[in-house]
């Protein structure tokens, strides 16, 4: 059975194939077309998972798409009848039912099929969230969790993940979101752009919490695990904005009212410093998110007492709170997905859809390593046409053997440079795990500005991640556990801070990535021949790009390391050295 899972007309819209169960590709968009967080038809995606699987369109046998189809019908008339919102908000309603009602049409078009042989499994947002972190979690029971913006009307939802079974127990509906609180205080410091939030979450460090009682105006914890908004500082409900999800770059109006600046005085604007008030309202934002998602986090418990977590939805990507789950509530495993965000709904579509026709095993997933690969004679012949070597810019070293690679590139990471490295199955998800990344030696204080300043261009605020062997976690952190996905920040011992200092963070954190030899034998042995010559069994990695969606081609990856300040280029076998 060919499963092809969706995220279309959302942000982040993707695509997951699965045969018979076995997920063959996950792909986001955006590496394809190019642009960040994209919205719109995921055709690329599809086109590409389905290439990987040996199929073609005519082979799906389901499309199973992220969207409820007419859900929530009670809870929307109550909230039009209560909050009487205007106009557009109930058009935006009627254009978003079009849209679904239209995908398989969309399908039908895109790939030249008879719509009346398409065969479409509607996957409501939340369940599609839940599913995507339980059937990849390798628990069988399990507390199953997500909070987001919104997705079909719900903002928060709670099953019971048991046998193989998910049983949605309750949600919180729009207009109440975290997710929103969070976007609102993105936005009124300055941070315009879709998905912003993790720079409040990287800035919050630097500033102390002042400002949490004038922020808990904004969100009141109810019983059992609830929470409303105090909808006075908010827009969203009111019909006053627009969102548009059919293309391009999502752009969401400032979702906050003018009774946020009479509480905070006026909103940094995009071009404006980031000043120590600034820093202040990340921290206090950050601190309230927490305690709320702790509180949501601890009623699940209540309701659902298992040791163990399954965590989804946008607001599990903030993996300083991530971090922080299991000393704050009950739970003892937090599983998250690496696609945690609206990506990895089409994950979860496909999921829902085949554990909908039976009971199954449910193994954990170990790496995120579902994209596109390219072997090293596609990539020599990318390297050839670009004449890069012949016109003097780079010097070209293949090396076939795998210790000597890795035992090269540690040597040049060691001398201080920046490594572009490219091997194996792109990513699936925001982070770049070791196949696309941008790496350096974390021992270099100086380190983090070389790369904001030279590569990446980027804020200083923003924090690099430290991949670091699985063997090690407890020698660099505190009580951190295996995580191949890099979604949960620890604290640093203190006295390795000042032996990593690129990648601890300004409160001393880091947020790491564990890497095993199953889940990448060749990152793995990089990092180990580090080891073998410096000591330190952590890498410096972030992602391989330069304000643009991670490289998916080696054509991309080489074109970044031409127009940066990268050193060394490796792809597969082949090692480009700049010349100077
Ligand atoms: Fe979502």
């Amino acid at each position: 059975m060919l499963i092809v899972g969706l995220n279309a007309y959302h942000g982040d819209v993707a695509a997951a194939v699965l045969r018979d169960g076995q997920l063959v590709a996950a792909l986001e968009e955006e590496r394809f077309c190019r642009i960040k967080h994209v919205a719109g038809f995921p055709q690329n995606a599809i086109r590409r998972g389905l290439e990987m699987a040996g199929a073609t369109p005519a082979d799906v046998d389901v499309w199973a798409i992220a969207r409820g189809r007419r859900v929530h019908l009670v809870q929307k008339a109550w909230f039009g009848l209560t909050h009487r919102p205007g106009p557009r908000l109930l058009g935006q309603y009627r254009n978003t039912a079009t849209t679904q009602a239209s995908i398989p049409d969309v399908i039908a078009r895109t790939f030249n099929l008879d719509s009346s042989r398409i065969v479409a499994r509607f996957v409501e947002h939340h369940p599609a969230h839940l599913a995507s972190a339980y059937y990849t979690s390798g628990m069988t029971d399990a507390a199953c969790v997500a909070i987001d913006g919104f997705g079909d009307f719900v903002s928060v939802s709670l099953a019971r993940g048991q046998r193989g079974r998910l049983e949605v127990i309750d949600r919180v509906y729009f207009p109440h979101s975290l997710g929103l609180f969070y976007l609102a205080i993105t936005q009124y410091l300055g941070f315009k752009k879709y998905g912003d939030e993790f720079k409040v979450m990287g800035l919050a460090p630097y500033g102390t919490p002042t400002h949490v009682d004038a922020l808990s105006k904004l969100v009141r914890l109810e019983p059992e695990g609830g929470f409303t908004l105090n909808l006075d500082y908010f827009r969203h409900w009111t019909g006053e904005i627009t969102m548009r999800w059919d293309s391009g770059e999502p752009n969401v109006p400032d979702v906050y009212s003018d009774r946020l600046i009479e509480l905070l005085g006026p909103g940094r604007r995009p071009d404006d410093t980031v000043g120590s008030v600034h820093e202040n309202i990340a921290a206090s934002v950050q601190k309230v998110y927490e305690q709320a998602a702790f509180h949501i986090l601890r009623g699940a418990h209540a309701r659902v007492p298992s040791d163990a977590l399954c965590f989804a939805g946008g607001c599990a990507m903030n993996s300083v709170a991530n971090g922080k789950i299991r000393q704050n509530t009950p739970f003892k495993s937090v599983f998250i997905q690496p696609a945690a965000g609206d990506n990895g709904t089409a994950l979860g579509a496909a999921l829902d859809a085949w554990h909908a026709s039976g009971t199954y095993e449910i193994p954990r997933m170990e790496h995120s390593y579902w994209g596109t690969e390219y072997d090293a004679d596609a990539i020599a012949v990318v390297i050839r046409n670009s004449r890069v070597v012949e016109q003097g810019r780079s010097s070209l070293t293949t090396l076939p053997d795998e210790a000597a690679l890795c035992e090269t590139t540690a040597a040049a990471l060691a001398e201080g440079n920046i490594v572009g490295w490219f091997q194996g199955r792109m990513e699936w998800g925001a982070r770049a795990l070791g196949n696309r990344s941008i790496l350096a030696d974390p021992r270099r204080k100086d380190m983090r500005d070389i790369i904001n300043q030279k590569i990446k261009f980027r804020e200083r605020f923003r924090p690099f991640a430290p991949s670091i062997l699985a063997e090690s976690i407890d020698e660099y952190f505190v009580d951190a556990v295996h995580d191949p996905f890099m979604i949960q920040v620890y604290p640093v011992r203190p006295e390795k801070r000042d032996v990593i200092p690129a990648v601890t963070h300004v409160d001393g954190s880091g947020r790491l990535q564990s890497v095993t030899q199953i889940s990448n034998a060749r990152y793995w042995a990089l990092i180990r021949a580090f080891q073998k010559q410096t000591g330190v069994p952590v890498l410096l990695n972030t992602s391989f790009n330069e304000n643009e969606p991670i490289v998916e081609r080696p054509e991309q990856a080489l074109d970044c390391f031409l127009r940066t300040d990268m050193d060394v280029l490796v792809m597969g076998p082949h090692l480009l050295r700049k010349r100077r």
